[in-house]
């Protein structure tokens, strides 16, 4: 299992310092959230922010970009070092013409799925992505509550990506804690995104290790 910290719920007036807490802490990607206050109820931040943190953290940078035209920000997302980038089946008019846009710059490309869309949906494009991104809460704010009906879409998903012998990773993202993230695991998640079970700590290390004990169970 990867652990993916979402930053959207760090302090965004210390965000380097958090992002090398996480980073200390042993998790392997970095979760930008690039909101555009179109596609979901929210702004956050773009390529600037992003681009500083990749001087000093080594972290995969792992970008979920919830905007509505999301072509027009690859060129900036790739030059300021995110090295995956996830983009909303939901805003996609041309969803194959975009994962290929991003690969072109040689980095790896994934697919979102928000709660009420069907991973069945996406059938046809799994053999280009390299990740599939499945929202366990409406995306915009981080601290939602987990809507537990993604768990059958994690089992869903792993059956169609393992009956076709793909590589492709499967993230879940949205209200991950403690008490759910071993059902994610045994489902076939592989990587998985936690913003307030990790920031809203006092001890980044702990909250780490607590998320990590419970999939041991
Ligand atoms: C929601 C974002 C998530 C969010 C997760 O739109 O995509 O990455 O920050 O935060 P938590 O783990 O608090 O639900
Ligand atoms: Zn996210």
């Amino acid at each position: 299992m990867k652990l993916a910290p979402s930053v959207l719920s760090a302090d965004f007036a210390n965000l380097l310092n958090s992002c090398k807490k996480v980073e200390n802490a042993g998790c392997e990607y970095l979760h930008l959230d690039v909101m555009d206050g179109h596609f979901v109820p929210n702004i956050t931040f773009g390529a600037p922010i992003i681009k500083s943190l990749r001087k000093d953290i080594k972290m995969v940078f792992d970008a979920h970009l919830m905007i509505t035209d999301p072509d027009k920000f690859i060129p900036d997302l790739v030059d300021a070092g995110c090295d995956i980038i996830t983009v909303h089946q939901e805003a996609c008019t041309h969803l194959h013409r975009t994962i290929q846009n991003i690969k072109s710059y040689n980095v790896k490309a994934g697919v979102v799925l928000n709660p009420a869309t069907p991973v069945e949906t996406i059938k046809h494009i799994l053999p280009d992505v390299d990740m599939v991104l499945l929202m366990s809460v409406n995306p915009g704010f981080g601290g939602q509550k987990f809507i537990p009906e993604v768990l059958e879409k994690v089992k869903t998903l792993r059956k169609m990506i393992d009956e076709r012998g793909l590589d492709i990773e499967i993230e879940v993202d949205g209200g991950v804690n403690s008490q759910n993230i071993k059902s994610l695991v045994d489902a076939g998640a592989d990587v998985l995104v936690a913003g307030s079970a990790i920031f809203n700590n006092e001890d980044i290390d702990l909250a780490v290790m607590n998320l990590r004990n419970a999939v041991k169970g």
